[in-house]
């Protein structure tokens, strides 16, 4: 919880917690956790892409791992614990193995993920996706809203972004990926549980549209002659809530909306906005999608706007490895908890990671559900429960028999 904590100092937002990809408050908090790591018994160092990644040998140098981690990036007016709380709890578990002299038949690395929000470029999961080999190099050329390129910031941090394609690893080095998290939902609350073992992560795809009308006077042009982008994307926002909620599955978020250029007195020439959709089912993620696209044509036709959709990101719905799950479940029961199963409705490193290994998390529950937000709070008690559960998955692990 201290660490959480001395973590949520290095933040751009004076008095809250925003700490993007790449920036001077990222390069911080890597630093404090690289310390963390070597405390721990482990080699640590910043990857090529800016993640902190700590490796403890097991019985003999150069096993396969198994990987622990979250992300070290936050979204904006942030929590102190969604990311953070996993990289804490991973690199105190490899102390507790450090300071009782113990290794295990396999190594273990933990990853503090440079970018799990997106935040920043808007594509998410770099960090997870450069260490599965799932990074296309063009992405690189992504920028940011100052026009910054992920290649330039990547310079600017001291890295080498040709480097990037280096860092994939070859299925069978990571044994499994695990991740512990907090639940960001109400669920173990309503349910008076510490802790519940994941099922699936809901898939995403993130959508960046532009609407063109014509900026003018807002004292002269009158009410029936304006092309305004901003009153057509409102309609455009209004339409995919409808969407989104046509289904109690799906979720649509506009997240971030710009008006230019942005004036009392002007009438909004041009708009571009986000789109977040998410679903537990691909197939009803992808006809939602389909018809958000639909409306937004729709809506832009009938106002006389030119309107431009860019696919951002896309991800698949990732399940969770049964068997990891039973040796997750097992060491819940071993604590006296009573199992339970849930879906993650967040994005999480695991997504990316699936690609080169299967993957589990372990959430822990948090106040009232609430997260990407200040208020975000978790019970030292809970995150003990969490952490010692954790450590005995982690020290019982055995690997899938086809690994
Ligand atoms: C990350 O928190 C996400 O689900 O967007
Ligand atoms: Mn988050
Ligand atoms: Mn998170």
């Amino acid at each position: 919880m201290q660490r959480c904590e001395m973590l949520a100092r290095n933040s751009e937002l004076p008095g809250g917690l925003t700490r993007v990809f790449l920036s001077p408050e990222a390069r911080a908090a890597g630093a404090l956790v690289l310390g963390w790591m070597r405390d721990a018994g482990m080699q640590a160092r910043l990857d090529a892409i800016g993640n902190a990644v700590g490796r403890y040998e097991g019985e003999r140098p150069g096993l396969p791992c198994l990987m622990l981690g979250s992300h070290l990036d936050t979204v904006r007016d942030a929590g102190k614990y969604d990311g953070m709380l996993g990289v804490v709890t991973a690199i105190e578990c490899v102390h507790a193995l450090h300071s009782e002299k113990q290794r295990l038949p396999f190594a273990i690395e933990v990853v503090g993920f440079g970018d799990e929000e997106g935040v920043r470029f808007g594509t998410t999961l770099l960090g997870s996706r450069a260490i599965a080999g799932t990074l296309d190099p063009e992405i690189l050329d992504t920028r940011d809203a100052h026009g910054t390129t992920i290649a330039a910031a990547l310079r600017g941090f001291g890295l080498d972004p040709n480097r990037v394609s280096s860092l994939a690893r070859k299925k069978g080095e990571v044994l499994a990926y695990a991740e512990l998290h907090i639940e960001q939902g109400p669920v173990l609350e309503a349910e008076d549980l510490p802790i519940g073992v994941v099922t699936a992560i809901n898939g995403f795809s993130r959508l960046r549209v532009t609407l063109r009308g014509e900026a003018g006077h807002a004292g002269t042009v009158p009410m029936s002659l304006r092309r305004d982008a901003l009153a057509a994307a409102a309609e455009c926002v209004l339409a995919l809530e409808r969407i989104a909620r046509e289904h109690a599955e799906l979720v649509g978020t506009v997240g971030r909306m710009e008006a230019k250029p942005g004036a009392i007195n002007v009438i909004p020439g041009e708009v571009h906005f986000t789109v977040d959709m998410r679903a537990p089912q691909d197939a009803l993620r992808n006809q939602a999608v389909a018809a958000v696209k639909v409306e937004i044509g729709r809506i832009a036709r009938e106002r006389k706007l030119v309107h431009a959709i860019e696919s951002l990101q896309e991800l698949g719905s990732s399940t969770c490895a049964p068997w990891l799950m039973r040796q997750l479940e097992r060491a819940v029961e071993a604590h006296a908890v009573r199992v339970r199963r849930l879906p993650s409705g967040a994005g999480h490193d695991g997504m990316a990671i699936k690609a080169i290994a299967d993957i589990a998390m372990l959430f822990v529950r948090c106040k009232g559900g609430v997260s990407h937000n200040p208020a975000e709070s978790i019970t030292e008690e809970d995150a003990a429960t969490g952490a010692r559960v954790f450590f005995d998955f982690i020290r019982e692990f055995q690997p899938a028999v086809s690994a």
